[in-house]
């Protein structure tokens, strides 16, 4: 079954029909500028024009980097436009995309459940928890693959500072940190962490996942495994896709949908 993905970044907002049995792209995604300001409007043609790229009719799954509750409306907006605030994301996009079923979920959250069912966190039980580093940081927690939605843990504090002021790959652009110095300040947000959870598993997403081999090794003293995530870049479309999917039809498609291994299926 095929589900539309819109993944909506600070840079970007991209977009591709996923096939949900293989939890990737069915076809290549389509990208255009995410508008500065990010206002509702300016995302949501942005959002439209990629949809309509493909001629889309169907369920589309939306990400937003900010807490969404009931796959709906915006609570929080700490790196876009603050006019999204308490707005109803859902009903906005549906109505820009003439009427289609949408379904809005937090970026981080997204990417989870997307590599908690087809990336790094495959069939891993207990406590995960998926960080995604980029303009801030996004945090993903599982218990037994569920999913416990919009927790935030990039605006924890540490050292007096919102965590993802100290510690996001932007900061590490902004700063010029090195990996080493870049790495002192994750381990010791990742020492919170466990401090806080006492997860099995880190699963490190965003960009940096890819460049894993510079700075994972740098990274001591946490007792949980790391391990950069799998799907990369298209991690937040696959995922927003599989939300969409289970509220328009009840249940991710697939073969394992099985309780509990149902990464999300508890929202
Ligand atoms: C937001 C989160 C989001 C993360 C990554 C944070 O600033 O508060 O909701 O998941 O950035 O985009």
């Amino acid at each position: 079954m095929q589900i539309f993905g819109v993944d909506i970044g600070g840079s970007g907002i991209k977009g591709a029909p996923v096939d949900l049995d293989r939890g990737d792209l069915a076809q290549e995604r389509c990208k255009v500028f995410t508008p500065h300001p990010a206002t509702p409007d300016g995302v949501a043609d942005g959002v439209r024009e990629v949809v309509e790229h493909f001629g889309w009719r169907g369920p589309v799954g939306l990400t937003f980097p900010g807490v969404i509750t009931g796959g709906a409306i915006v609570r929080t907006a700490a790196n876009v436009d603050k006019g999204w605030i308490d707005m109803d994301a859902r009903a906005l996009f549906s109505d820009r995309l003439g009427g289609l079923p949408v379904t809005v979920i937090n970026d981080a959250d997204a990417a989870g459940v997307a590599e908690m069912r087809f990336g790094a966190g495959r069939g891993r039980r207990g406590t995960v928890i998926v960080l995604t580093f980029g303009t801030g940081i996004g945090s993903a927690l599982f218990v037994d693959g569920a999913l416990v939605p919009n927790t935030e843990l990039g605006h924890l504090e540490l050292h007096g500072h919102d965590a993802e002021k100290r510690a996001s790959s932007k900061v590490k652009e902004d700063e010029d940190l090195s990996w080493e110095r870049w790495a002192r300040r994750v381990q010791k947000y990742l020492a919170h962490l466990e401090m806080l959870f006492s997860p099995e598993l880190f699963i490190f997403g965003g960009g940096v996942s890819r460049k894993a081999d510079r700075f994972l090794h740098l990274i001591e003293g946490i007792k949980a495994e790391i391990v950069p995530a799998q799907l990369q870049n298209n991690a937040g479309i696959v995922g927003a896709a599989m939300l969409a999917s289970k509220d328009a039809y009840g249940g991710l498609s697939g073969q394992s949908a099985q309780r509990g291994q149902d990464a999300g299926g508890d929202r």
